[in-house]
């Protein structure tokens, strides 16, 4: 095939493709089979690669995804995206009916549509193609994840008929039931955490940073809301029939209601109907259907007047609480969790149910034998919300909370401001132990994939494991022995742990599974705090000072550092060759500091704590946070702790003031 003759089919590949997604995805009337619809991309595919002058931005073949790893770049929303004003029943609907018709009169139409529970979006197009894919953000601004977007298959990349020049469109992604339950199923095998419901999947889907995963991950969308100078229709329902003429998918769901008591049918009937659609909703949207109208009404400063949402309440159901199991996490919180009768919820058999604490079983006096009231909220178990006190039985007891660890008898803590009871044996306490190496290997942490959960379960049976720096302790001698271990599994989880040795620092911060730091919040510690002896010694206030980390956080850091078994840990795992500091953060400037640890205590005049810190580290030494007999200088500005100062002159180290550190550092001391 020639340049020409290429040309000539990728064009026509491309619009037969578009053609064929568009019966499936809008019409709902797929022409061809999936197989015929795979061989089509796989021959434009291959023709793209071989002329990969003739690959377009819109073309079908960008929808499988890139590895190129996505830094999400922040892009100002042209028109800001407001959210919507609640109501619960319909006497807040009549509020909202009068309020509409002081302004606008009597003389309007309302649009219902259902509420997609999802992630909301926002799309450009220009002369037809998509341009760029925003998310909601702060409703300011939003991340670009347009390569993810482009995966999506039934967002189109490329419009048909006639359309303005340029416009933008908002909807919502979401993930539909089937994509969901097989997504949770895979993770689950992979040993990797489920999502708690298709919205927390979506939002973390679509800042997956490889959109090649996402394109695996059957995203769908409706589009609901058309915005720009030049739209082909004065009315809201008009503009989205006629999206859906150009490509776009708009539901099949709205209707256009003249009297408030058509709204109420249209949500009534929805209520139940939902349960049998094959994705989530959670109300239904009313909007005031003329455009002239919506301006005369406006926006608040959150939300705008021409339009408000319905929620749907959560589905109940009532059965018998049979006992209660409490469960222990990997930070040693304890969770309460009933065992029910199994019964009917929105399309589920529900066994199981949260009970949070002890104090949400207290409130709600919640006693086995009761019958309970049921939920489905967002999270992945439904949750107990009350208890049909009238059919209790009189010999009913109330409900006594365990004062030990279910796991190993120790003595349950219970902070103040936490509603949780924790076991405090975190190294000793079996759940604790296998739940914090588990963290430890897994994917966006350490991604230790030679290793499974069985397994490390098999090497704390063993002896072989306790913690998570006895996993840099293994040898290949020790796991032959051992039952399901062959010869090349034992040689893959070497190579694995020896390979973690490379995994940069802020995911060895996350892996060490201090409480509250999460991904990102290790990120943002990483980026302030670029090693772990600064982490280690830096001060509450210090710690505050990062962006995103409030009071628990940071006293979790600092519990977490003061226990003298985690200080341990790290050691070991810094003598077995862990990243412990963000290399490209680190410019050396000089060694001239290299053995050399100091402490930083008070205030200075030129700089702050935070820069000498990094100073200090530039020329090679260390940042400690205690005084030992070998540290080699507490710098002490002023109202430098006095306990500090008495430390150095008992352990003899020496204290140098600002002037006499840059002495140090220029050679001269
Ligand atoms: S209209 C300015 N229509 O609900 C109004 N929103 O709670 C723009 N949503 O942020 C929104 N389905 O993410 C609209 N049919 C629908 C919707 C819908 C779901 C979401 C959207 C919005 C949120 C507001």
């Amino acid at each position: 095939m020639n340049f020409t003759e290429a040309k000539i089919r990728c064009e026509n590949l491309r619009k037969i493709i578009e053609q064929h997604n568009r019966s499936y995805y809008v019409d709902a009337n797929p022409a061809i089979s999936d197989f015929e619809y795979d061989l089509l991309v796989k021959e434009l595919e291959v023709i793209e690669k071989e002329f990969p002058e003739l690959q377009t931005a819109d073309s079908p073949t960008q929808r499988i995804g890139n590895d190129v790893n996505n830094e999400f770049v922040q892009v100002r929303h042209k028109y800001p995206m407001l959210s919507l004003g609640n109501t619960y029943s319909e006497n807040d609907l009549n509020d909202f009916d009068q309020r509409v018709k002081k302004i606008a009169g009597n003389n309007f139409e309302y649009v219902c549509e259902l509420k997609f529970d999802g992630i909301s979006i926002s799309l450009t197009y220009k002369n037809g193609i998509l341009q760029q894919a925003v998310t909601r953000g702060d409703g300011e601004k939003g991340d670009d994840v347009t390569a993810n977007i482009r995966t999506i298959r039934n967002i189109p990349l490329k419009i048909y008929g006639s359309y303005p020049e340029e416009f933008e469109i908002r909807g919502e992604i979401f993930m539909p039931h089937s994509s969901f339950e097989r997504l949770n199923s895979e993770r689950l095998k992979a040993g990797e955490p489920q999502f708690a419901n298709p919205r927390n999947a979506t939002a973390g889907t679509i800042k997956l940073q490889n959109s090649t995963q996402v394109a695996k991950r059957g995203l769908d969308c409706f589009l609901y809301y058309m915005l720009g100078s030049s739209l082909p229709h004065a009315n809201h329902y008009d503009n989205l029939q006629e999206a859906k003429k150009w490509g776009f998918p708009v539901s099949q769901n709205i209707r256009k209601c003249e009297t408030l008591r058509q709204v109420i049918e249209y949500i009534n009937y929805w209520n139940e109907a939902r349960k049998k659609l094959p994705y989530d909703t959670d109300g239904v949207v009313i909007k005031i259907n003329s455009l002239e109208q919506q301006e005369e009404l406006g926006v608040t400063a959150k939300s705008p007047r021409w339009a408000i949402a319905y929620k749907f309440k959560a589905e109940q159901a009532v059965t018998e609480l049979l006992s209660v199991d409490f469960q222990v996490g990997r930070t040693g919180a304890i969770t309460p969790v009933a065992n029910l009768k199994p019964v009917q919820l929105a399309g589920t058999t529900v066994k199981r149910a949260s009970l949070h604490n002890q104090e949400q079983i207290n409130i709600l006096d919640i006693r086995i034998g009761d019958m309970v009231i049921v939920e489905k909220g967002g999270e992945i178990i439904p949750k107990i919300v009350g208890v049909d006190k009238s059919q209790r039985t009189c010999n009913s007891k109330k409900f006594e909370y365990i004062t030990h660890c279910p796991e190993c008898g120790t003595k349950l803590e219970r902070e103040e401001s936490e509603a949780k009871h924790f076991c405090p044996n975190e190294n000793g306490c079996h759940p604790q132990i296998i739940g914090k190496i588990e963290h430890f290997i897994s994917r966006k942490a350490m991604a230790i994939d030679g290793l499974g959960i069985e397994t490390i379960e098999l090497l704390y049976k063993h002896g072989l494991i306790n913690n998570v720096a006895d996993l840099y302790s293994l040898k290949k001698s020790q796991l032959l022995p051992l039952e399901r271990i062959a010869e090349k599994s034992a040689e893959n989880i070497i190579k694995s742990i020896e390979e973690s040795k490379n995994v940069e620092f802020k995911r060895v911060l996350f892996a060490t599974g201090i409480r509250f730091v999460g991904e990102t919040t290790a990120k943002k510690i990483v980026e302030k705090l670029n090693s772990i002896d600064r982490i280690m010694s830096a001060s509450q206030d210090e710690l505050l000072q990062i962006d995103e980390i409030g009071e628990r956080i940071a006293q979790s850091i600092i519990k977490y550092f003061a226990n003298a078994k985690n200080r341990e840990i790290i050691q070991r795992l810094r003598d077995a060759g862990l990243q412990m500091e963000a290399k490209e953060n680190v410019e050396k400037i000089s060694d001239r500091l290299k053995g050399m640890s100091f402490v930083v205590s008070g205030t200075f005049n030129s700089y702050s704590r935070d820069e000498l810190k990094q100073i200090i580290e530039k020329h090679g030494g260390k940042n400690v946070s205690a005084i030992s007999a070998s540290t080699a200088y507490l710098l002490a500005g002023e109202k430098s702790g006095q306990m500090k100062t008495d430390k150095a002159h008992m352990l003899k180290v020496k204290i140098i003031d600002e002037n006499q550190f840059n002495e140090l550092i220029n050679n001269e001391l």
